[in-house]
């Protein structure tokens, strides 16, 4: 590990630029109707305009600058975000052990890692300043969620950055597989000439069924379209189809009707071995499967014996139930006990989980995290953290100086908004929302008319409330 960090940003903090592009999550109340779905990305350009109220640039009373430990060769685009906030940034390629992080992390406010880096219980413990984390990735099973959750820390990840990356692998692999594309590549490379046209197909005019409608099912489906497929889709949810797709009642209704079949669906009970010896055989002789979900939703040994049988005319599999934890490592027997039978059979494409690895899913997880970040440091909006309720308030105005926000997270147990209520009653409460998610709840308000006094006496008060957790003043 490099022992020195790249030290990006050592100014005090400076107005940042005016938040643009918020993408809420789909998890946000905003955007819990199906119907919004495709309108997730709403766009708050506040600063482009003299006609619109420009929102108050917020940092907290304390006044300290915040500090950014970010790990594991983060986007650059990410970093550009947080030095336009005048956050001071600690940039590191690698990622940090368990003791370097204990070391590191008692001076810093937030941390963005990737994969690799593991928060354990002892890391948060470890953090006293710690506000947030952003997991530049997918997953946060690297991340103590609930020890951090009851640390007053919400972790932020980017769920659906890379959804295009993989709808156009799978509109590759369906090309591929039609025309036996890795099987004649095979052959030429082994010193083999073997041109041929039985088996091989235009994707035109064939029929597409997407398992999953969501975020990767749904650009996929106008994708299709465009090469001249129809497309069916079958979802647990009632989902208004783009362009000319068909939701069809049952998965058995999609297996009947498709030449290709290709799932995007998350790993659930529900999900797990959602396609085995019966559905393979509802598939119509001579169809493809396709699948860059998750390595639970195929029962893989009955696939291997539908295409040996020559019932399926072959497969793309991009995730396993076991993958290798690093690159250069074997994908063999010991990994899934049918490994070597899979590898050998003809025109099925097994790929190392690459569905969304692309450098501008890359780049747009570094953005979306660190906005998320970035939003939660500035103005306490948690929306987007995975183990945290998620609240936010529209923003005080620039005009009205001497507002602030109190975000306070504390213990779910009754009483506590009495409480807080109670010590704000002086004051005109302009708006206040609060949530909760397992142990933790999460208030947020905006005071009106609040002196430089009352706000030092506001924060000592709240944060000795029996139920407080963490207590941060923006103004
Ligand atoms: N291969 C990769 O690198 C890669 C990259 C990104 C995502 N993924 C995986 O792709 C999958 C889909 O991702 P997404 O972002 O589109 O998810 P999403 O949450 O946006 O969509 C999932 C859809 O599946 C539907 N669904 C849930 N249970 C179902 C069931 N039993 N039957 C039918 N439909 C069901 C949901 O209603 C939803 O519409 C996930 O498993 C994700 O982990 C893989």
């Amino acid at each position: 590990m490099s022992s020195s960090p790249i030290t990006i940003a050592t100014s005090p903090p400076t107005p940042p630029a005016i938040n643009t592009n918020f993408v809420l999550p789909s998890t946000s109340p905003l955007s819990a109707g199906f119907g919004d779905r495709y309108n997730r990305r709403i766009s708050v350009n506040l600063g482009s305009s003299d006609n619109v109220r420009h929102p108050k640039v917020l940092h907290p009373v304390d006044n300290e600058g915040l500090r950014l430990l970010i790990l594991e060769n983060i986007s650059q685009e990410a970093v550009a975000v947080f030095t336009a906030q005048g956050f001071r940034v600690d940039h590191f390629a690698k990622a940090m052990t368990e003791d370097e992080l204990v070391a590191k992390i008692p001076e810093y406010h937030a941390i963005g890692i990737r994969s690799k880096t593991k928060i354990t219980e002892r890391v948060i413990k470890a953090a006293p300043k710690l506000l947030a984390i952003g997991c530049f990735c997918i997953g946060t099973n690297q991340v103590d969620l609930i020890t951090a959750a009851k640390a007053g820390i919400p972790v932020f990840n980017s769920p659906f950055s890379n959804s295009r990356s993989v709808a156009e692998l799978v509109i590759s692999e369906i090309i591929a597989l039609s025309r036996q594309l890795f099987q004649r590549a095979y052959e030429m490379r082994t010193g083999v000439w073997n041109k041929q046209s039985k088996g091989c197909w235009e994707i035109r005019g064939k029929t597409l069924g997407i398992v999953g409608y969501g975020h990767i099912g749904a650009q996929l489906s106008v994708l299709a379209e465009s090469f001249g497929m129809r497309v069916l889709f079958y979802d647990v949810v009632n989902i208004m189809p783009l362009g000319s797709a068909r939701q069809v009642p049952k998965l058995s209704n999609l297996l009947a009707e498709a030449d290709f079949v290709t799932l995007h669906v998350p790993e659930l009970k529900e999900t797990t071995k959602m396609i085995s010896t019966k559905e393979l055989l509802q598939m119509k002789r001579g169809s493809y499967l396709i699948n860059n979900a998750r390595g639970q939703v195929i029962d893989i040994p009955a696939l291997v014996e539908a295409v040996k049988s020559g019932h399926i005319a072959g497969a793309a599999i991009d995730v396993f139930p076991m993958e290798p934890g690093a690159n250069n490592v074997p994908f063999d027997n010991q990994v899934n006990s049918w490994a070597a039978e899979l590898c050998a059979l003809p025109n099925v494409i097994l790929t190392p989980h690459i569905g969304g690895s692309t450098e501008e899913a890359q780049r747009m997880i570094g953005e979306e995290v660190a906005a998320a970040l970035t939003s939660y440091l500035n103005y306490g909006s948690s929306y987007g953290a995975v183990n945290f309720p998620e609240v936010d308030l529209r923003a005080i105005s620039a005009d009205q100086s001497n507002h602030i926000r109190i975000c306070h997270v504390h213990k779910n147990q009754p009483g506590v908004l009495k409480q807080v209520n109670e010590v704000l009653s002086p004051y005109n409460v302009e708006k206040q929302y609060s949530d909760s998610k397992g142990d933790v709840a999460y208030l947020m308000a905006d005071i009106a008319d609040v002196s430089q006094a009352d706000v030092n006496k506001l924060r000592a008060i709240i944060s000795k409330t029996p139920a407080n957790i963490l207590t941060r003043l923006l103004a």
